[in-house]
């Protein structure tokens, strides 16, 4: 199928690869937050919904950030306990064996921080998926992290990364202390319709792919349908692909995007 749209990969993976990603204005903007809030030494949070960038555009961060400048490291898991994630921590930014009571923890958590302070490089912490932060007490952590200082500059950049959800929470409750640390919040948008035509040419193109085998109105379908979610933009895609190869057209026009987007009705 490949080789019949002259593709030499796929175009529409479910993979957050940083190599596909295009860049509207809203991406544009949160990557230049998250770069933004890891010089400044600041803790940012950036929410969107499920298949919206989120995790592409931290891939994205590491491939920007500087490496004789930066130490980024990402938590994809953050479900477990504070306790926990102290360890995670020290784990990640030293080859250190992690000490046992939360003082000693803390106290290395300095130790490794001031290290790079010392080296001039500035470690970014980067929490994916932190909607399932289920301890409240690692909100906690994260914000005595972010107290330590040299000179009274901070010595870690902490970029949160969530669902829509995570900002709610936030939002609620007895989180002051927590919010009065966050730099800022910054939240991703869906792409609007003219995006979408740009998202499949770029990634079409991106696979190895010489011409837009979208139509228009196809894309027009793929939006309404997807919303302008980047995840259900590439499955609508992907299966619209198949379906043209299956009657072997190059291009994808209204009827088998409409193809496409019944299938999909069907099986969400
Ligand atoms: N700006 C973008 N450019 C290219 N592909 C994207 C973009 N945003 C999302 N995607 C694609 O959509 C899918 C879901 O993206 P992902 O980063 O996993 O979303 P999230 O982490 O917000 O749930 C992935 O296949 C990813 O490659
Ligand atoms: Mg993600």
């Amino acid at each position: 199928m490949l080789d019949f749209f002259g593709l030499k990969e796929k175009p529409f993976s479910k993979t957050p690869d940083p190599k596909f990603i295009y860049l509207s204005d809203k991406h544009k903007e949160a990557l230049a937050r998250m770069e933004y809030g890891a010089e400044e030494k600041e803790i940012i949070v950036i929410t969107g919904e499920i298949g919206c960038g989120k995790t592409t555009l931290s891939r994205k961060l590491l491939d920007e950030l500087d490496e004789d400048k930066f130490y980024p490291v990402v938590i994809i898991n953050p479900r477990g306990s504070a306790g926990n994630f102290l360890r995670n921590i020290v784990k990640l930014f030293s080859k250190r064996d992690p000490k046992y009571y939360k003082k000693d923890l803390l106290e290395q958590i300095y130790e490794i921080l001031y290290s790079f302070y010392e080296k001039d490089i500035t470690p970014v912490l980067i929490i994916d998926e932190a909607q399932l932060i289920s301890h409240k007490e690692v909100f906690e952590e994260i914000r005595l992290i972010t107290n330590f200082q040299m000179d009274d500059e901070n010595l870690i950049s902490i970029i949160l990364l969530g669902q829509p959800e995570l900002k709610q929470r936030l939002k609620r409750g007895n989180w002051e202390a927590f919010r009065q640390r966050v730099g800022f919040f910054y939240h991703i948008g869906p792409l609007d319709e003219q995006d979408t035509y740009k998202y499949l040419e770029h990634r079409f193109k991106v696979a190895g792919g010489t011409y837009m085998p979208f139509t228009n109105e196809a894309s027009k379908i793929i939006y309404s349908m997807s919303k302008g979610i980047p995840r259900v933009i590439n499955h609508l895609a992907q299966n619209a692909l198949l379906i043209a190869f299956g009657k072997g057209s190059k291009y994808i026009d209204k009827e088998i995007a409409e193809e496409s987007a019944r299938e999909y009705n069907e099986w969400s």
